[in-house]
């Protein structure tokens, strides 16, 4: 009797996949917080202090983010599989489709209108205001660039954009890092938001730019994105 071959599973793809249980802990202890936020708890730390603006159109912003984010990232572990792109095209075009509309109709507004009400103030609004502008501007090109069957254009502004939406538990993972360490300066938080989607992106565009994993590639002309 033949042994069925066995699919070789290479270390990258072992990273990859506890990446994507690390996003999703982390996700699933973002939205274990919302037990603070609905209803509205401003004895908890986020939203501490904030009281006097919350229903002063703050609380719209904030609840439509809360709706898109997990959602948002939980689409990106998934959108980046190979194994469902190779799989279902169909699926991977229709949740790719929901994905850029979470990102330009919902996560990228609320997340600049919230932006001017950062805790720590100007630093930590324009590093977050950036990161709003930089992630719509991605999956707005990521979306074109499908459309014109640009398959490989397609494919970095989308890890560009996974990335940057990334930086909402790479943010929690410093935050708890800081706190284990008991480290509590001041200019953290500022810090923080600024190292959480610099740092991966920069690391993104240096080793895909000498990576010859990224290869020229074109949609089939019969796909339409
Ligand atoms: C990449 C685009 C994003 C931008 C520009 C953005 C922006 C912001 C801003 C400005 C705040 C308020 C911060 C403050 O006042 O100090 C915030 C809070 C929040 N964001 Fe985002 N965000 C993004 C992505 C995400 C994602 C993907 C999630 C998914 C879980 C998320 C979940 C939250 C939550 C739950 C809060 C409330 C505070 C908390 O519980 O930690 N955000 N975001």
């Amino acid at each position: 009797m033949q042994m069925p071959p066995l699919r070789s599973i290479t270390s990258v793809q072992v990273l990859v996949m506890l990446v994507a249980i690390l996003i999703w802990k982390v996700t699933v202890s973002i939205v274990w917080e919302y037990r603070n936020y609905v209803p509205p708890n401003f004895e908890s730390d986020f939203l501490f202090g904030r009281e006097s603006y919350f229903w002063n159109g703050y609380h719209g912003a904030f609840y439509v983010h809360l709706l898109a984010g997990p959602p948002s990232l939980m689409l990106g572990t998934v959108l980046i599989s190979q194994s469902l792109r190779r799989r279902s095209f169909a699926w991977h075009r229709r949740l790719g489709r929901v994905q850029v509309a979470l990102v330009l109709l919902m996560i990228a507004p609320s997340g600049l209108w919230m932006a001017c009400y950062a805790a720590t103030g100007a630093v930590a609004g324009v590093g977050l205001g950036l990161l709003a502008l930089a992630t719509a501007t991605c999956a707005w090109c990521g979306w074109r660039s499908a459309v014109a069957r640009r398959l490989e254009a397609h494919r970095r502004w989308m890890w560009r954009t996974f990335l940057l939406l990334c930086s909402a538990v790479v943010l929690r993972i410093l935050g708890g890092l800081a706190t284990v360490l008991q480290w509590d300066a001041a200019w953290l938080y500022s810090a923080s938001i600024w190292t959480s989607w610099l740092v991966p992106l920069l690391v993104f565009e240096i080793s895909s730019s000498s990576s010859s994993l990224v290869k020229k590639r074109t949609l089939p002309s019969n796909i339409t994105a």
